[in-house]
């Protein structure tokens, strides 16, 4: 069966392409290369030790997406490609609304004609905003504060708004919570571009020496240590998440909307803290005043996932720091070195 994997080069794309092929799915990655190396794709061949059918191209571009769909026989699509830099949203909106939501509408259309209709697309736990409680279960409501978010919130409804006007679509939205964490071997891991924006991207690079220090926004938060809270979940338990969803999508009769996150929440310190251990060296950081647009706790409610996918993370603080570490070490400079 073929899965058309969209952002399949990325940083989520590539660890769920391991587990699909290990799963038995016959895998086309579709990248356009804009956050993502070919050598991600390399290790990803060595790691599952089979070739991997990989095609550039972009989403915005329908003749790209028609050459996929008129040479695949491609049973469902799992939507990852995006862009998702928070700050360059707000300074850049028009390049994330022509990339996430008109390369969104574009994959559609094509899937339509092509009798595809069935997709699993990456949504986001920003679509909550600032929740009044937590844990953060599906039922919420949903809000955005930049751009990014705002593409998020966007394609979630046209998604439903597609199936309202054609039940026959299979489509399911899986809200991820913090992604971090590599897979086993270190081979393969985030790779962001320039300076990191993330948690734990930033704190690895300074446990490598990267970075002089992290600067931690802000500790006078309604938290146990006044750092901010996050539901941070090993990428591998995520990737897992996708091929459950894969797995049960047949059955579904309505939108599915899901959140992806373990139920733990952990702060910016005992991030710090887990990560010195893992790592075995220091991480040097101050304390700065709050980032625009942080809110102080975001942790999921996993339940119905559980239930509906048979799902759950398994995957402790303490794996997610040290495959970070393994990754981080061994690739200093991410694939920039094989490139
Ligand atoms: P990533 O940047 O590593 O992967 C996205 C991939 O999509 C990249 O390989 C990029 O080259 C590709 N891409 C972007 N625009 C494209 C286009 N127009 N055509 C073809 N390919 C294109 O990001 P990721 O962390 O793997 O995230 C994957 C998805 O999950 C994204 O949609 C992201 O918004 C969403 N998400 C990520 C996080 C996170 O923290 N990483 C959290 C919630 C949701
Ligand atoms: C951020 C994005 C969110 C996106 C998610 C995943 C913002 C405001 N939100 O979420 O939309 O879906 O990434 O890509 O950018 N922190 C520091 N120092 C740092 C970096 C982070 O103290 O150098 C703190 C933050 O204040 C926060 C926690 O670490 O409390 C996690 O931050 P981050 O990894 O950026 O994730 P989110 O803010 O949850």
């Amino acid at each position: 069966m073929k899965i058309l994997v969209t952002g399949g080069a990325g940083y989520i794309g590539s660890h769920t392409t391991i587990l699909l092929m290990e799963a038995g799915y016959e895998v086309i990655v579709f990248d356009n290369f804009s956050n993502a190396s070919k050598e991600s794709i390399k290790r990803v061949e060595k790691i599952v030790g089979k070739d991997i059918t990989l095609i550039e191209g972009d989403i915005r571009n329908k003749e790209d997406l028609q050459k996929v769909f008129q040479s695949h026989q491609i049973k469902s699509v799992i939507h990852f490609a995006g862009l998702k830099a928070v700050g360059e949203s707000v300074e850049q909106p028009l390049k994330y609304y022509d990339n996430n939501i008109s390369g969104t509408i574009n994959l559609c259309e094509v899937m339509t004609e092509n009798n595809c209709k069935s997709i699993i697309f990456s949504s986001s736990a920003t679509v909550y905003g600032e929740p009044k409680t937590t844990p953060i279960d599906e039922s919420f409501p949903t809000s955005a504060t930049n751009p990014y978010g705002r593409s998020k919130l966007f394609i979630e409804e046209m998604l439903r708004d597609l199936y309202i006007s054609d039940s026959s679509w299979k489509i399911v939205l899986l809200r991820y919570f913090n992604p971090v964490g590599a897979h086993e071997s270190g081979t393969i891991g985030e790779d962001p571009n320039g300076i990191p924006n993330n948690l734990v991207p930033f704190i690895a690079q300074t446990a490598v020496g990267k970075r002089d220090y992290l600067r931690v926004w802000g500790d006078d938060y309604n938290t146990p240590d006044g750092t901010g809270v996050r539901d941070y979940i090993h990428v591998v338990d995520l990737a897992k998440g996708h091929v459950k969803a894969l797995e049960k999508i047949d059955t579904f009769n309505k939108v599915m909307t899901i959140n992806l996150g373990t139920g733990n929440g952990y702060s910016v310190l005992d991030m710090v803290q887990a990560f010195e251990k893992a790592s075995e060296k220091k991480v040097p950081y101050k304390i700065m005043p709050r980032r625009a647009g942080d809110i102080a706790t975001c942790y999921a409610d996993p339940a119905y996932a559980k239930k509906i996918l048979n799902w759950e993370a398994k995957r402790t603080i303490k794996e997610m720091c040290e495959d970070t570490w393994r990754w981080q070490k061994q690739n200093p400079n991410g694939y920039k070195d094989n490139e």
